[in-house]
């Protein structure tokens, strides 16, 4: 247990901003990120953020995938200091094959940043990301980028995230023109004008501020460019709901900037709104009790498995959200599933982006534990009290494949390589009761592909993918006052040729077409089908 005292833990608590930031692919993403991180001092990050997208924009190559999956070890958690606040920032793969490991990501952080491109508005894989932040009732920034381009109006595109998203939008900027015109933003708090200047690698501090919305001076030095934004201003001040911090809190509400990440113009604004907005980490809830920052003990749970850079070491990084306590450098921790004692000495954190090892974390910090199959996703790691946190979830696989070994005396290694890679997340595993091929569930064809690859390479196996029948697949429970398990091996014996166990022996229904499970529900009325297992 640790030697501070719980106003101590609190004090350091106070201060944590965990978040992700989430975008459709090509918004802005990464340029943000790394003008985030030059508020931080951590400017050599810039090369590292660049090189990741680089290998990026070929992600319909599995190569330059495995490529990515190295690199994003380094860049997919960073923690910086800015205004006395510990920032850690959580990437979230951009393809949306991975979309299950970035759902999972977004149970570790407890607000996130939504990147708007100006000219296509709400993109597909921002509105499927920002379900998941609903359901969790996660607050949302929304930073609407690229106003140095021909854009939407902003009030239309206003009234499309209010509209699409279902939340209620409160600008804190309002944009001076666009484009070519684009002369810069309005700080509606402040009462001030940021007046935009291009170019990458300013100082922001050198912009130029001009006093008052209503600045005699604009209109004579912006044209018609003011004069418009004057007067969306001022329907803004009668029609725009006042910003609530409840409703924010809630993920009703959406606190709006308009910027240009490329230029590092309007960045500043949101990581202060972050640092003044976001919540600091809550209490969590484990399947026993709620568990609270500040409490003296540790606690921690597994959100993300990756393996590691260098495939002949095969030791592989479990990324651990800190619930609670004081993590210290070599302390004991158990891990509850398996009862295991763990003794990290050579824990990782991810300040300024160089891994380097870690002397002590707090609630809402990501470490990340070097390990050989000790640690599976969704694990609670605690100090000794039994506790299970709840909350990461698994996805009825979309796509199916079974699998077989080219070479019958490799069968082992396929098994091995298949385990480690459904417990990093990679793929899912079922083991069918009828049969001996293992199944793969994904929801992305490409994870097949990343699969295949990586049995080769990391587990010297040639592994045969191939097509399989089933199309949907259910997890089965079946409830104490329906009967219980008795009631779910009379399903599962009766069933026997469409069950199978998944990697944590979840029993799980497999059908060719979804009207065949609406058949198998109405028989079966005790039985409960679910899409979305939470791990427990
Ligand atoms: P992502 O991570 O969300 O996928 O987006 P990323 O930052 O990679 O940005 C996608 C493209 O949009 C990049 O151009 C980037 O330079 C550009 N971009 C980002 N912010 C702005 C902005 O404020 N204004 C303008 N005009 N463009 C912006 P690219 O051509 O794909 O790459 P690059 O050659 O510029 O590096």
């Amino acid at each position: 247990m640790s030697d501070l005292t719980p106003p101590a833990i609190e004090r350091e608590v106070r201060r944590r901003r965990t978040f992700a930031i989430i975008s459709h692919p090509d918004a802005g993403k990464t340029t943000l990120t790394e003008k985030l991180l030059l508020f931080s001092g951590a400017i050599q990050i810039a090369g590292s953020v660049k090189a990741r997208k680089a290998s990026r924009h070929a992600t319909s190559d599995w190569m330059e995938i495995e490529k990515q999956r190295g690199i994003s070890v380094a860049s997919s958690v960073m923690q910086m200091e800015y205004r006395d606040c510990v920032i850690n920032l959580l990437d979230t793969p951009g393809h949306q094959d991975f979309s299950e490991d970035t759902y999972r990501v977004l149970t570790a952080v407890d607000a996130a940043l939504m990147v708007i491109d100006a000219a296509n508005g709400v993109e597909p894989q921002t509105r499927r990301l920002l379900q998941v932040c609903r359901a969790r009732n996660t607050p949302i920034l929304t930073f609407v980028n690229k106003m140095d381009r021909e854009v939407q109006e902003p009030l239309a595109l206003m009234d499309e995230i209010e509209r699409e998203l279902g939340m209620e939008v409160v600008p804190f900027t309002w944009p001076v023109g666009m484009g070519k015109t684009f002369h810069g933003v309005m700080d509606l708090r402040a009462q001030q004008m940021r007046v935009f200047k291009p170019g990458a690698d300013r100082n922001e501090d050198d912009d130029e501020i001009l006093a008052g919305l209503d600045n005699p001076a604009y209109a004579e030095r912006f044209g018609a460019p003011y004069e418009q934004a004057a007067g969306e201003i001022e329907l803004l001040t009668d029609a725009a709901p006042p910003f609530d911090e409840a409703a924010f809190l809630a993920g009703r509400q959406t606190p709006m900037f308009f910027g240009s990440a490329v230029n590092n113009f309007g960045v500043r604004e949101v990581l202060d709104a972050l640092v003044d907005l976001a919540p600091p980490p809550d209490k969590r809830v484990a399947i026993q009790r709620e568990v609270l920052p500040s409490e003296p003990k540790f606690s921690g749970v597994v959100f993300k498995i990756q393996a590691n850079m260098d495939p002949a070491h095969r030791d592989r990084i479990a990324f651990l959200r800190v619930a609670s306590g004081h993590f210290e450098r070599g302390m004991r921790l158990k891990v509850v599933r398996s009862g295991k004692e763990l003794r990290p000495n050579s824990v990782v954190s991810f300040l300024s982006q160089r891994r380097e090892l870690l002397d002590e974390a707090f609630a809402g910090d990501i470490i990340g534990i070097p390990n050989h199959g000790v640690l599976q996703l969704g694990d609670t790691l605690t100090e000794g009290e039994p506790l299970q946190f709840t909350g990461l979830p698994f996805f009825a696989p979309e796509m199916f494949r079974s699998v077989e070994v080219a070479d019958p005396l490799r069968t082992k290694q396929l098994r091995a390589g298949l385990t480690q890679l459904g417990e990093e997340g990679a793929i899912q595993v079922f083991r069918p009761l009828a049969g001996s091929l293992l199944l793969l569930g994904a929801v992305g064809q490409l994870q097949f592909e990343v699969v295949a690859h990586r049995l080769e390479h990391e587990y010297g196996v040639k592994a045969r993918i191939m097509p399989s029948r089933f199309q949907v697949a259910r997890w089965v429970t079946c409830p104490p006052e329906a009967g219980g398990q008795k009631e779910l091996q009379r399903f599962i014996d009766a069933n026997a040729h469409r069950v199978a166990y998944d990697a944590v022996d979840a029993p799980t229904v497999l059908v060719e077409y979804a009207p065949e499970l609406r058949a198998i529900e109405s028989n079966w009325p005790q039985i409960r089908f679910h899409a979305l297992r939470e791990h427990a």
